[in-house]
């Protein structure tokens, strides 16, 4: 197919190779989603410890001598069916830990987070608009979240020569904060600190660098793009977010459909043949040693405040009274953590728990549970909910930002009309989520009525395609 673009996607995470949350998944996903369309992209990362291993013989397409301490070089290759673009700054990345901290997950962040993300902004600013020696150009930067917020901005003050910019916004929460003592270190233009650039309440913040100076801004569904207005969701940004809403839309995160798909798992099933989906159910409470007679239930997620996860403990008694059981498997806040151990402990035989992190074993746990809990605070698309849909796993979420664009709740309107995938409440508090949680129970209950919801679940399509086909469009508008 003829290449109709290119676009270099910066970014800290990236599937399969670093994730620590959805950002990865997404990042991983576009490359393929866009070649579709015609569109080349390439996805710049930094040079991670277990990423610089496997980039020997790749050709050096960029060289940077002063990059904060040390020398940084760009390799690009292909690993992985993505077309890389490495920042190999040893002094900056070969560390032992996760991308931000020495824990592998997020928080205890590193002290120079700061310019360690900033050199790689650095870079992907400079190959941008000059091009690597490879003579790959792109037509747009493509930036993600804090971590690539300089980009935008470094392209901005020096010379766009003719490259759009768009920032996406996945987790507005956070914002990468640096000190405005580091203006200069951190090569930013001193005239461009003030509050309608670069300043951000006497400091600095990535995130808002990059949302004052790209060409356009977007959330990744379109209930979160409307929130970020509101204080509420904007966590200090809603002002930038209305100055720019001329310039702000929201793009639905999509699946990548041949990862996640019951018709690929070990024992497969598909919306015509459920058969399957009973076995995995059998092996998966085999597996926890769980008997469960009513609906089974999942969580996979991080354990932090912003999934809800503390509201388990005070509705998940009345659930398993009704007849459900629960498996979570997630890591995350030691206080949280505990509470799953504790509702574990409590609840033996009808709650599951495995703390860490483990791909194939959240496959299982999506191709056999009935329902999968989400009750975010707060979620700017939310992939799980999609798996669930995909699986056949009914989706119980609070009704916010992806989550409510992306679930229709089972109420008599949407069942009558055939349209319900699932359960949304509101707001996120235990009452609403109790309820919820009976609803789910009684849906369970009503045999032809879940087998409906099931099949109108399985059928959303939740691939990439309609998504791509936005960032395309987003794309035409303001290439050079
Ligand atoms: P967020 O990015 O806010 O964590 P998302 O729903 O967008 O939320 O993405 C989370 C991703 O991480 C999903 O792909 C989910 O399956 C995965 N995930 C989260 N926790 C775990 C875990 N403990 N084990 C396996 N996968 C997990
Ligand atoms: C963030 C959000 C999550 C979203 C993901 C990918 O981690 O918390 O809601 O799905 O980014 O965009």
């Amino acid at each position: 197919m003829q290449v109709k673009g290119r676009v270099l996607s910066v970014a800290s995470e990236c599937v399969p190779f670093i994730k620590t949350g959805g950002l990865a998944d997404v990042v991983g996903a576009l490359p393929a989603a866009l070649a579709a369309f015609g569109w080349d992209m390439r996805v710049m990362l930094p040079g991670y410890r277990a990423l610089r291993q496997r980039t020997a013989g790749w050709a050096e397409v960029w060289y940077e001598s002063d990059l904060w301490g040390g020398e940084g070089r760009v390799l690009s290759g292909h690993l992985d069916g993505v077309d890389l673009l490495i920042l190999d700054a040893p002094h900056l990345f070969d560390r032992e830990g996760g991308p931000y901290g020495a824990h592998s997950g997020s928080g205890g962040d590193w002290w120079d987070n700061p310019q360690r993300f900033a050199a790689l902004s650095w870079v992907a600013a400079k190959i941008a608009r000059h091009g690597g020696l490879d003579g790959w150009k792109p037509d747009v930067l493509h930036c993600h979240d804090w971590q690539a917020g300089f980009a935008p901005a470094y392209l901005a003050y020096g010379g766009r020569a003719g490259v759009g910019s768009v920032m996406t916004i996945h987790n507005i929460s956070f914002q990468g904060w640096a000190r405005a003592g580091q203006l200069d270190d951190l090569r930013l233009p001193r005239e461009h600190f003030h509050p309608g650039a670069l300043e951000y309440y006497g400091n600095l913040s990535s995130l808002k660098a990059g949302l004052v100076t790209c060409d356009r801004i977007t959330a990744v569904s379109p209930t979160y793009a409307a929130d970020l207005v509101r204080a509420e969701a904007g966590l200090g940004l809603e002002g930038v977010i209305r100055a720019r809403a001329s310039v702000v839309s929201g793009v639905l995160n999509g699946v990548d459909t041949q990862v996640w798909s019951p018709e690929a798992e070990p024992v497969p099933y598909s919306a015509a043949n459920l058969a399957g989906k009973a076995i995995n159910r059998a092996n998966l409470c085999a597996e926890f040693n769980v008997d469960v007679p009513g609906p089974l239930a999942i969580v996979v997620s991080r354990l932090t405040d912003q999934k809800g996860i503390d509201l388990l403990p005070q509705v998940i008694p009345d659930f398993i009274a009704q007849g459900g059981g629960l498996i979570v498997l997630g890591s995350g806040d030691q206080r949280l953590e505990w509470q799953m151990q504790e509702l574990a402990w409590n609840f033996p035989g009808r709650v599951g728990l495995r703390i860490g992190y483990d791909e194939g074993m959240s496959h299982r746990l999506f191709a056999g549970a009935d329902a999968v809990l989400v009750p975010s605070r707060f979620e700017p698309c939310g992939l799980t909910q999609m798996y669930g849909l995909r699986y056949g796993t009914l989706p119980v979420v609070s009704a916010v930002g992806g989550l409510a664009d992306t679930v229709i709740t089972a109420n008599p309107a949407a069942l009558s009309a055939g349209v319900a995938t699932g359960i949304a409440f509101h707001p996120t508090d235990v009452p609403a989520f109790a309820i919820a949680l009976r609803q789910l129970t009684a849906l369970y209950a009503d045999k032809p009525m879940w087998a409906k919801v099931q099949q109108r679940a399985m059928a959303q399509d939740v691939s990439w395609t309609a998504s791509a086909a936005k960032y395309v469009a987003l794309y035409e508008g303001i290439r050079g």
